[in-house]
């Protein structure tokens, strides 16, 4: 082909500058054939949501040995001109003056065809997924979403912080982590009839982390500002839409923020990530609330507008006691909200997102601060409008004596968690930190429906193909 370097169809469709020489490559999405002499071709590279028209005469030299392998599925390169197009619906198009086939793809046996398929089905071939425009456009939100965070991070002077996979601490001490062991599992070692985990790989029991955070303190208790970005794990059987057994979650950890404090940076930072994809992603955005979720865009610009609700448990506890509504799960004041309690509160009284704070110490995490009461900790839920949860986050125990009573309270062993005690001995602070699950904020903004659709390759209990 005259041209080498290859141009990307995003490029192409904004510079509609007619009569450049251009070379396309990417996968076919359509071939039609006139019977005036002509093949319209429909590629996407996946740069951008719309594909590119090729216009390709039959009577070019290359078309012959092209035209057998020129299908839905295969890959081509086309070098030609670009020029504005006469046809509905797209700008500019590409007259071909060269095609060349890098692979075919059988009509017949290609699994994405030109009709719409069910997420279900997708789901089983999530190794072509990525080729269809609902796909595509996820990716490109959740990446968008990803540099966002980054950026929001950065411009505020947090390090971002790098915590381990493989940890021998369970930091939300609800017994679900994924075990990682060498031993032989038909015949482990034992001592006094248990495992014998000082023969394992790292001498004790390890597992996969559930949470960056204890780790992330460490930090913060010395560069102050600090987030994680990364994959956590969870071997909880939730077979819902919003969980996963493999996920990411960002944690900021601050020191000397107080709960307002956390509070605060939260809802900042939601409202902020929505406003960048709003404007960076028009495109993706138009589709998805054109076929995915109809009142999307609107959502979105409103909750960028509008402040938080911000309420105590308590009050919510009595909100929901003085509702009409029924629900399937009774509340009292000690009780866990259920997603439904949270989405009543959200959906149908503040109709805006909520942040509900103080919780009952009986169903938080260890880690989280005592009010002067006795009763209640330090503790925040960032609830949205269908999704339910996105933040759970805590101003965090400063004080020694406190923290290993709440341990031994909740059943863990103060002496495994020495180092993490040593930050309450050495130069303690007030601080605080929340953590975002990432993919329910992709499903969020993107209005998907289950959140196996926003992350390339879900795990979920009994599913971990590919
Ligand atoms: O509320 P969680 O369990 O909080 C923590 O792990 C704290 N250590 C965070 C912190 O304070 N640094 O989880 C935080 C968020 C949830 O609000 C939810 O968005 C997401 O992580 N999350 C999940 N996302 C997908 N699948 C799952 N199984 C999830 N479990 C939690
Ligand atoms: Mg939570």
């Amino acid at each position: 082909m005259v041209k080498k370097k290859r141009d990307k169809i995003i490029d192409l469709l904004k510079n509609q500058t007619s009569g450049q020489e251009v070379l396309v490559k990417g996968w076919v999405r359509t071939r039609r054939d006139s019977k005036g002499g002509f093949s319209f071709i429909e590629i996407n590279d996946g740069s951008c949501l719309n594909s590119i028209q090729v216009v390709a005469d039959h009577s070019l030299a290359s078309y012959a040995t092209a035209s057998p392998n020129l299908h839905t599925g295969s890959c081509v390169a086309v070098a030609g001109e670009l020029v504005q197009s006469q046809g509905k619906g797209q700008s500019m198009e590409v007259r071909a003056s060269e095609i060349k086939v890098y692979g075919a793809a059988d009509a017949e046996k290609y699994p994405l065809q030109k009709k719409r398929h069910s997420f279900e089905f997708l789901r089983e071939i999530a190794h072509l997924r990525p080729r269809t425009n609902t796909f595509g456009a996820v990716m490109r939100v959740r990446n968008c979403l990803a540099f966002s965070i980054h950026k929001f991070f950065n411009d505020r002077g947090f390090i971002y912080l790098n915590t381990p996979i493989i940890t021998t601490s369970d930091c939300e001490g609800a017994g679900e982590m994924f075990q990682v062991t060498t031993l032989d599992m038909k015949n482990p070692p034992l001592a006094d009839g248990k495992i014998d985990y000082s023969q394992d790989f790292f001498g004790e029991k390890t597992g996969l982390t559930v949470s960056g955070q204890l780790e992330g303190e460490t930090y913060a208790m010395a560069l102050s500002d600090i987030y994680t970005f990364g994959p956590t794990f969870r071997a909880e059987n939730s077979n819902t839409s919003r969980h996963l057994a493999e996920f990411w979650m960002v944690e900021p950890e601050m020191a000397f923020y107080d709960l307002d404090d956390d509070m605060d940076l939260a809802e900042e930072f939601i409202r902020h990530l929505l406003k960048d994809v709003l404007e960076n992603c028009p495109e993706d955005m138009e589709f998805f609330n054109k076929r995915i979720e109809p009142t999307l865009i609107e959502t979105l610009t409103n909750i960028v507008e509008n402040q938080f609700e911000r309420i105590t448990y308590t009050e919510a506890i009595h909100l929901l006691e003085k509702s009409t509504q029924s629900f399937d799960y009774s509340v009292e004041w000690g009780c866990n909200l259920q997603a439904e309690h949270e989405r009543y509160l959200c959906e149908k009284v503040f109709k805006k997102p909520v942040i509900l704070f103080n919780y009952p110490q009986e169903i938080k995490s260890f880690y989280m601060k005592l009010n002067e009461e006795g009763e209640t900790v330090r503790a925040m839920d960032v609830i949205l409008p269908k999704l339910g949860e996105i933040i759970g986050g805590s101003q965090r125990e400063d004080d020694l004596d406190i923290l290993t009573r709440r341990m031994k309270t909740k059943g863990l062993d103060p002496e495994q968690y020495w180092w993490y005690l040593d930050l309450r001995r050495y130069g303690s602070a007030p601080h605080s930190g929340f953590g975002l699950g990432f993919e329910r904020l992709v499903q969020f903004t993107t209005g998907m429906d289950n959140i196996r659709d926003v992350i390339a390759f879900p795990r979920t209990p009994k599913h971990a193909k590919f």
